[in-house]
């Protein structure tokens, strides 16, 4: 890690942070035999019906460019399925972009908002990507904690983050890394504030469909008058197992929706069309598909949780996405990186450094980050290599 040795770098290519998460992978591949679960891609397919539906649009016009900001056919589907499940009101002509990826719908949504020195407020332990997002846009960070183990915030400490810089709100529920879905009040709240001080909210719900025991996602724009300063995003990737599609996209009130287009244009002219195409039958599955994901990344959640902690790693079951963030103080290592190479090389396991969520790293020093969204032989493996941990080495 550090500076990438060539004078011609940009300094604001310079002042990213390497990927930690592909770093670890990296690190992974050069340990043959490595259960990666630091990476949040599944180890498993998409449904065969989408597979099959790819094939059939790569036939059908699917490989040149489509529209820039979407396919009509898969707008449609996105407007129809966001007030289904979301309760969200949009118009495919007028509120929604398609992106490659909510990733880009990210980097394009605050490329659209942010003037240099605003600032955006950030929840951390963060997902990876809003730093790197804040430093292209020029958005200065500012930063309020979820606190281990639960995950809740401090309404005075959020209060205090918004001030007449504040240009918006970056939030993500359910959360990655904590797994934490935020609930209505708390939703709530945040609502009142971006009112108040005339923010908007960006929203990245692309794990809404990995909530367990009986919790619910609520999408930000739905609460108040939120739907006229949130852009709400989402994508293929996590719902429909489908991370290589890059297909994602942004629901906005029609004048930032614009904004995002022409940013979209230029970076990326448009997602790739077949996948957009399999697109429109992913989102046409019935609510089973939906329930029986759920049930079974619970299960996955409860399989991990259970060899983690049998292991003497703390953690709380999440209540949401396919991440679980753990406190591995029992053990004496000196930091968060001598754990994750431990794991590696005593057990086999691949995972992220805590201190990678954090804007200062010392905050994660005492923690690790797991993924489930692995097949069940998969997550056996795993708990078979945990317990390793507690033997002693031969
Ligand atoms: C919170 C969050 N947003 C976005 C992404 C990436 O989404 P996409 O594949 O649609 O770019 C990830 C992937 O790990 C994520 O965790």
């Amino acid at each position: 890690m550090g500076k990438i040795d060539d004078p011609r770098v940009s300094e604001r290519v310079q002042a990213f942070p390497e990927s930690v998460i592909r770093e670890m992978t990296r690190i992974a591949a050069l340990h043959p035999g490595t259960v990666n679960l630091a990476q949040g891609f599944p180890d498993f397919d998409p449904p065969p019906e989408l597979i099959e539906a790819v094939k059939r649009a790569v036939h059908q016009g699917g490989s040149q460019y489509s529209i820039t900001w979407g396919d009509p056919t898969l707008r449609a589907a996105i407007s129809r399925k966001a007030k289904e499940f979301n309760g969200i009101e949009s118009d495919p002509e007028k509120n929604l972009v398609v992106t490659c990826g909510a990733t880009e719908a990210m980097m394009a949504s605050m490329l659209s908002l942010i003037n240099p020195g605003d600032e955006a407020i950030i929840f951390e332990p963060f997902y990876e990507n809003y730093g790197p997002d804040a430093r292209v846009s020029g958005a200065r960070p500012r930063h309020v904690r979820l606190e281990w183990p639960d995950w809740r915030f401090d309404p005075e400490t959020v209060k205090g983050a918004f001030n007449p810089k504040t240009k918006v709100l970056i939030l993500n529920t359910p959360n990655n890394p904590t797994g934490k879905v935020f609930t209505r009040d708390e939703l709530k709240l945040l609502a009142d504030l971006c009112t108040d001080h005339d923010v908007v909210a960006i929203t990245d719900e692309i794990y809404e469909h990995m909530v367990y025991d009986g919790g619910r996602h609520v999408s930000l724009a739905t609460v108040g008058s939120m739907a006229e300063r949130t852009v709400t995003i989402n994508g293929l990737s996590k719902t429909y197992a489908a991370t290589g599609w890059r297909v994602g996209w942004a629901i906005a009130p029609p004048t930032l929706a614009a904004a995002i287009r022409r940013a979209h244009d230029f970076l990326t002219v448009c997602a790739p069309t077949a996948f957009q195409l399999a697109g429109v039958v992913a989102l046409a599955l019935p609510p089973a598909y939906y329930d029986e994901l759920q049930r079974t990344y619970q299960a996955k959640r409860d399989r991990l949780v259970k060899a983690l902690q049998a292991a003497g790693i703390d953690c709380r079951p999440p209540g949401g996405t396919y991440y679980v963030m753990t406190d591995f103080s029992a053990f004496p290592f000196k930091d968060d990186w001598e754990f994750a190479m431990h794991l590696i090389d005593r057990c086999g396991i691949a995972t992220v450094p805590g201190s990678s969520f954090y804007s200062d790293p010392r905050s994660g020093r005492r923690k690790v980050r797991f993924v489930f969204c692995k097949r069940e032989s998969t997550l056996d493996e795993t708990a078979r290599r945990l317990e390793k941990l507690r033997s002693p080495a031969t």
